[in-house]
């Protein structure tokens, strides 16, 4: 761990804060008995005593981390680094359920924004000019149920950085459902969406979440990546993400959250967009 020193740049507040607000505005709630309370906070507990022992954790580095979770609250990177570090085995541990065989879930993340603008099956996404100058990406498929059936009136919501890596809603200056949409698929469950390619997406580094990173070397990339959230009654929801083939950082997410099952590999038509098809299984709802 090194020093930290009070960075002050207005973007990782900017995004870390709308991050937190959006969060602290869902309603939180846990059925957890003290039992199980008291089980899971003695194993963390004794994980924390282990590692201290085992690293001889000096005074100076308690104060810093002790400093550092004071500035991860103070700019309201919460939600960043827990999404970043934590989520991917939270979501390991809930979605893969042995017997599932639908589409594999990946993390939700922070900037997940619910009743996007409904779109029909067939559509682009909301995008100003300046997305239109990336490659266009033609993403295409049938959302169906185990065994391949189509599932008509399934909601696809789609969301994903600009071509710089910024989310609307979290970043100054984009309109507000920009590159956000909740498709509706027809009658045989299919969708097809002009979006963009996106880039990969760096975590703000101006902040303690990259305070963190650069303490031990690490680097404060995602790859490419759009986020999906799939639904239709009776089914089993699905959060998930796609990536690409070949994709910088595609193999060495910050946030560990790529599956091989989920990364596409689309080619390009006549006209230099790049197309793919992928299809979303649900299981039945337990
Ligand atoms: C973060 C951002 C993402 O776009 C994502 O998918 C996961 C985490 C983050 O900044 O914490
Ligand atoms: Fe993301």
């Amino acid at each position: 761990m090194t020093d930290q020193t009070v960075h002050e740049d207005p973007s990782a507040h900017a995004s870390g804060n709308a991050a937190t607000d959006k969060f602290k505005g869902e309603s939180v709630k846990a059925d957890t008995t003290p039992e199980r309370a008291r089980a899971i906070y003695q194993d963390v507990f004794k994980a924390i005593g282990e590692i201290t022992h085992k690293h001889q954790i000096t005074y100076d580095e308690y104060r810093v981390l002790k400093n550092w979770m004071i500035q991860v609250g103070e700019y309201g990177e919460w939600p960043l680094w827990l999404d970043v570090f934590v989520e991917h085995e939270i979501e390991k541990v809930n979605y893969d359920r042995k017997g599932y065989t639908g589409t594999k879930g990946s993390i939700e993340g922070p900037y997940y924004v619910e009743d996007a603008p409904k779109l029909p099956w067939k559509c682009e996404m909301p995008m100003r000019d300046k997305d239109k100058a990336a490659t266009p990406l033609i993403f295409k498929g049938q959302v169906t149920d185990v065994d391949g059936n189509g599932l008509s009136g399934a909601t696809v919501e789609l969301w994903h950085a600009d071509e710089e890596g910024y989310y609307s809603q979290f970043a100054p200056g984009i309109p507000e459902w920009n590159l956000r949409g909740t498709i509706v698929t027809n009658e045989n469950g299919e969708y097809e969406i002009k979006t963009l390619q996106p880039a990969p997406y760096q975590i703000p580094t101006d902040g303690p979440t990259g305070w963190f990173i650069l303490s031990h070397d690490g680097h404060p990339w995602r790859p490419a990546h759009l986020h999906l959230r799939v639904k239709h009654p009776g089914y089993r929801e699905i959060t998930t993400q796609l990536y690409f083939e070949g994709g910088e950082w595609t193999e060495n997410d910050v946030a560990t959250a790529v599956k091989p099952e989920l990364v596409l590999d689309p080619k390009k038509n006549d006209e230099g967009q790049n197309v793919v098809e992928y299809g979303f299984k649900l299981d039945k709802e337990d």
